[in-house]
């Protein structure tokens, strides 16, 4: 094997595996300097920002910038653009808010986001509107407390049986069964009265032993034709659109337990202008009224 011929001006570094020698060839400049230039601009770098974890957090950075603070500005930043807006929503009548074509979009948009981070856990968001049994869907025409915007924007101030609002909407359906105030035959025909009400399949004979039943012990909350009464918050029995479920198993539990369906009050938890906002969402939404 024939050795190479030595570049005396760079010398060897002395390392030498099976004849092969290292040369010691300088970094060049440009990458040494580059190199020299990313440790100090590092260095400096975590001087003047958050960087090092120390014990109870990290150090703050001489220039005083935090993410959370440049977050904070942005927010500031916003709600100062949007105070003329949010005061005149405030100030509006709402029932007249589609005349005021730049508010209504407004409350449109803050509702929708307000809708979708409050309410759609148990409302459901989009055209679906429904997560579960005893939510009702708010984007139907369908209303169990009323559809107009003052009734709405009433609900959602106060919520619905619960004890945190004394002004909650309130009303609480007996339990017919537990409660010892109908036997079993009669519950089984108050059952085949509501599925014939709502045009379900039905037993005639049974369902007109429940008309009776129902006229004595329901009426005064559902109505003589089972329509519902929105003051109390009692369904309508005739539109087959069901909180519970229209079953004959869904309702006879519905009657011998009776149901408390509770929404908690959003006043305190959203200010005056975000509750508009969200009740002119779902208003226009529900096809309102
Ligand atoms: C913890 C679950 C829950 C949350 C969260 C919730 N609701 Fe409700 N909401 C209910 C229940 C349950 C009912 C039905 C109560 C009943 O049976 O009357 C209801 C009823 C309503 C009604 C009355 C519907 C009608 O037909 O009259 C409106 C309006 C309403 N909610 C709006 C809202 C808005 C707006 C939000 C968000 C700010 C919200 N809800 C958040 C549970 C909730
Ligand atoms: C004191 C008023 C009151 C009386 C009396 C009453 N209800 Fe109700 N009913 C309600 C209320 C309020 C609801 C809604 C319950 C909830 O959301 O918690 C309801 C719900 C229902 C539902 C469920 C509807 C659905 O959409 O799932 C059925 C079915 C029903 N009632 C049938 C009856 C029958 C049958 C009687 C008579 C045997 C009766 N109710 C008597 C107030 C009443």
């Amino acid at each position: 094997m024939k050795t190479p011929a030595k570049r005396p001006e760079v010398g060897t570094t002395g390392h030498q595996w099976d004849g092969i020698e290292e040369l010691n060839n300088p970094l060049p400049r440009w990458w040494l300097w580059t190199l020299y230039a990313t440790i100090i601009w590092g260095v400096g770098y975590t001087i003047a920002y958050p960087a090092w974890p120390m014990l109870t957090g990290a150090t703050q950075g001489v220039i005083g910038w935090s993410a959370r603070g440049d977050v904070a500005a942005d927010i500031a930043r916003f709600d100062a653009a949007n105070a003329g807006i949010k005061a005149r929503l405030v100030a509006a009548d709402l029932t007249q808010i589609d005349s005021q074509q730049d508010l209504s979009a407004f409350a449109q948009n803050a509702g929708a986001a307000i809708f979708r981070t409050n309410c759609a856990t148990c409302h459901g968001a989009g055209a679906a509107g429904v997560v579960g049994k005893g939510y009702p869907n708010l984007l139907d025409d369908d209303w169990l407390w009323g559809g107009d915007i003052d009734a709405i924007l009433t609900t959602i101030r106060h919520g619905i049986r619960n004890a945190q609002d004394p002004d909650a909407r309130y009303s609480q359906m007996p339990a017919f069964g537990v409660d010892g105030i109908l036997e079993g035959p009669q519950i089984a025909a108050a059952v085949e009265h509501v599925l014939a009400i709502s045009g379900g399949d039905h037993d005639a004979a049974l369902a007109a032993e429940g008309a009776v039943v129902f006229a004595e012990n329901c009426v005064s909350c559902h109505g003589a034709a089972g329509k519902g009464d929105r003051e109390l918050g009692a369904p309508n029995l005739t539109d087959a659109i069901w909180l519970y479920g229209g079953s004959r198993e869904a309702l006879t539990y519905t009657i011998v337990n009776a149901r408390f369906g509770v929404m908690p009050p959003w006043a305190g938890r959203l200010s005056e202008d975000e509750l508009r906002a969200v009740a002119v969402y779902v208003h226009s939404r529900g096809g309102g009224e």
